[in-house]
Parts: structure tokens; C-alpha cells; sequence
């Protein structure tokens, strides 16, 4: 496997981050995590490149890695990477489980539960409602066990009261209106002469919406429409609809868009790419021609998309970078273990995809 840095792409901010140990794989084991049905490995070329905090031995500590649905494209390749990591960082791979909460709190609430009984050292917490984040933590803190959440932030509120009571919980992920607002800018930078088939003077799109609960469907159906306005650009909406992540839901959405709304939609909007490629398919489906007639988003550079924007058969999409993510959720749950400790909220950058970096990215994804 050859060590990709995304350097060349990314703004210099970022670049910072990548240089602390983030935006590229870990080093793979030898063998298929069982936990996580990810396919067999291959064994790594290199030596792990583990952080400075690494430097404790996990040989023996047990992590509980909770992930809302396993099914999900997304958090597939989060969790394989995370997974990955921590065996690069000396976590061994029986002491790491990794359980699938199949969207639903009860079961996570039970999942949790369990790894508390099982006096685990430190968990990661993909909740399946943000909302539950108030229980979860009073239970994970009252059991004195440190806490990383990962992908969908808790609110505010919840935030406020880790920092109050100087609690060992974090919060790990990228700003979903940075990625909203990207999604904008690839549609705006096309131009209204080219995005406007209909002629009159405005950008006529449909909106296809993650989990409603989720705060990046919120924000980055939110940013994305805002972008445009940011440019100047005058917007209509004409349809709305929650496809929850899901690439069969928003097949069926966009075809029924497509069947109402017929030319005039000059714009698909999807909150991640695996809506997007059900989006494609109605799209192929009505006869209409990606990058002629109609135009269509997404986030998360998944590979299938980004072969999408490679061959034009997508606009763009954004980079959800699930490498920074895993390894910083990582990172901190070894701050934790080794008493250094962690900001309450750690951050990453989304990147733009379009035609001319695609191949980049999907060379380093792959
Ligand atoms: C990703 C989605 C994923 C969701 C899960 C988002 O950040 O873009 O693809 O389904 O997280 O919570």
C-alpha cells in the first residue's frame, strides 16, 4: 500500500493536519477485522507511523467502538480506517469491537450498556440520535469510562455541559455547513448561463435530505442553497424530501421529482453521495445528461462518485475526509487513556471535488 498525502489539494490549513498524522490511511493489518465484515487485508508495506501519544502500550486496553448503522456507506469506510488505526497505534484487534446499532437507540442504548458492564476503557460513540447524546453521557461518565462521539454532533447545550463539568468527552468531526456551502459553490461556479435550461432567470433545483435529525442534513441542505444566494444567484425549490442517507430512497425521490417537475429541475442537491448515485440512476432513468441538462451534487467522495465526476456523469462532490475523522477520534481516546486529555470539540476540513482533483482524491480513497 503507498502512503497518498492529499497536500497537493488542500488548502493550507488543512495541510497542517495532514502533517500531524491525518488525511491518509493507516498502515492495514494482516488480517480481516471480523467485527466490522470488512474484506481480508493486505498486509502493510510500511512500519506504523504512530503518534508521539502512542507511545503507552494498548496492548491490553479495550475499546467500544458504537457505529448507528453499519449498512451505511460512510461509516464503513470509518469505521474500516478507525479500526485500522488503532491497530497501527498497538490496540489489538480482539480488545477493539466494534457494534452495529441498525439505527435504532434502543439497541445502541443496550450496546451501550453492555460495554459498561464489560468495563471497556474508553468508548466511541456514533449515536443514532444526537438527541440521546444527554443520557448517553451521563451513563458513560457516571461510569468514569472517557468518551469520543464521532459524526453527529450533540448540540450545544450538551457540548456546554462536558467543558462545565470538565468531563472526559469530546466531540469529533468537520463543520457540515463547510461542506453545504461547497456544494453550493460547485453549482455556482458553473454560471446561471449554463445551469439555467429554462430561461428564467433562476436556479430551479430539488433537495434530497439525509436524516432530518442529523445536523449535516441540516446544515448542508441549509449552506447549500445559502451558497448560491451568496453569489447573487436567485433560487427556487421545487421539492423537498428526506431520502435518510439512503441511495435506494432517493432513486425513488428523484424519480418521482423527475416525473412531476420534468425539465425544470436544473439542479439536484443530495446530502451524501450514496443519495447522489440513486439520484444518477433516475436521472439515466428520465433521459436526462449530467453536465447538459441537469446538474447533481453530492458529499462524501466515495469512489463510485468520484468515478462519477471523473466521467462527468456527476458535477462534484465534497470530500468528507473519514481518514482525519478516524484518526483523530483515535487520537483522542489515547488522550484520554494516557491522561493528556482533549479539547471538547476536534475539527477537520471537507475538501471540493470537482473534475480537475478527483483523480487525485480518488487515487488517495482507494
Ligand atoms: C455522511 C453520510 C452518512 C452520515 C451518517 C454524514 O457525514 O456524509 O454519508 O450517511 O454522516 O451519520
Amino acid at each position: 500500500m503507498k502512503k497518498k498525502v492529499l497536500a497537493a489539494l488542500l488548502s493550507a490549513a488543512m495541510v497542517a493536519t495532514l502533517l500531524a498524522g491525518c488525511g491518509k490511511k493507516a498502515e492495514e493489518p494482516a488480517t480481516a477485522p471480523a467485527e466490522t465484515e470488512a474484506p481480508a487485508e493486505t498486509p502493510a508495506e510500511e512500519p506504523a507511523e504512530a503518534p508521539e501519544e502512542a507511545a503507552g502500550d494498548f496492548a491490553d486496553k479495550k475499546v467500544g467502538v458504537c457505529i448507528y448503522q453499519f449498512s451505511d456507506n460512510f461509516m464503513t469506510l470509518f469505521r474500516t480506517e478507525l479500526e485500522n488505526y488503532l491497530i497501527s497505534l498497538g490496540f489489538v484487534k480482539e480488545n477493539i469491537t466494534i457494534v452495529d446499532g441498525q439505527n435504532d437507540q434502543a439497541t445502541q442504548s443496550d450496546q451501550i450498556d453492555r460495554f459498561i458492564q464489560q468495563g471497556v476503557d474508553v468508548l466511541i460513540i456514533n449515536p443514532v440520535n444526537s438527541s440521546s447524546a444527554e443520557t448517553i453521557t451521563d451513563k458513560v461518565v457516571g461510569a468514569n469510562i472517557p468518551l469520543v462521539y464521532i459524526n453527529r454532533e450533540p448540540d450545544e447545550a450538551e457540548q456546554k455541559r462536558w467543558a462545565d463539568n470538565d468531563w472526559n468527552v469530546t466531540y469529533v468531526g468537520c463543520d457540515a455547513r463547510q461542506s453545504g456551502t461547497m456544494q453550493g459553490e460547485l453549482i455556482a461556479d458553473l454560471g446561471l448561463e449554463t445551469i439555467d435550461k429554462n430561461g428564467n432567470g433562476k436556479i430551479d433545483y430539488i433537495m434530497i435530505q439525509g436524516d432530518p435529525e442529523n445536523i449535516d442534513a441540516q446544515y448542508r441542505t441549509e449552506f447549500s442553497v445559502k451558497a448560491l444566494e451568496d453569489a447573487g444567484l436567485e433560487v427556487n425549490e421545487l421539492f423537498n424530501q428526506v431520502g435518510n442517507w439512503q441511495q435506494v430512497e432517493a432513486q425513488t425521490l428523484v424519480a418521482n421529482a423527475l416525473g412531476q417537475f420534468t425539465t425544470d429541475i436544473e439542479v439536484v442537491f443530495c446530502n451524501n453521495d450514496a443519495m447522489a448515485l440513486g439520484a444518477l440512476q433516475a436521472i439515466d432513468a428520465a433521459g436526462r445528461k449530467v453536465g447538459e441538462d441537469i446538474f447533481l451534487v453530492g458529499v462524501d467522495a466515495l469512489s463510485e462518485a468520484l468515478e462519477d465526476v471523473i466521467a462527468g456523469t456527476m458535477t462534484g462532490t465534497v470530500f468528507n475526509d473519514h481518514f482525519s475523522q478516524s484518526h483523530n477520534a483515535a487520537d483522542a481516546a489515547v488522550n484520554y487513556l494516557t491522561g493528556a486529555g482533549n479539547e471538547h470539540k476536534i475539527s477537520c476540513d471537507y475538501v471540493k471535488v470537482t473534475k480537475d482533483n478527483a483523480q487525485e482524491v480518488l487515487d488517495m480513497v482507494k
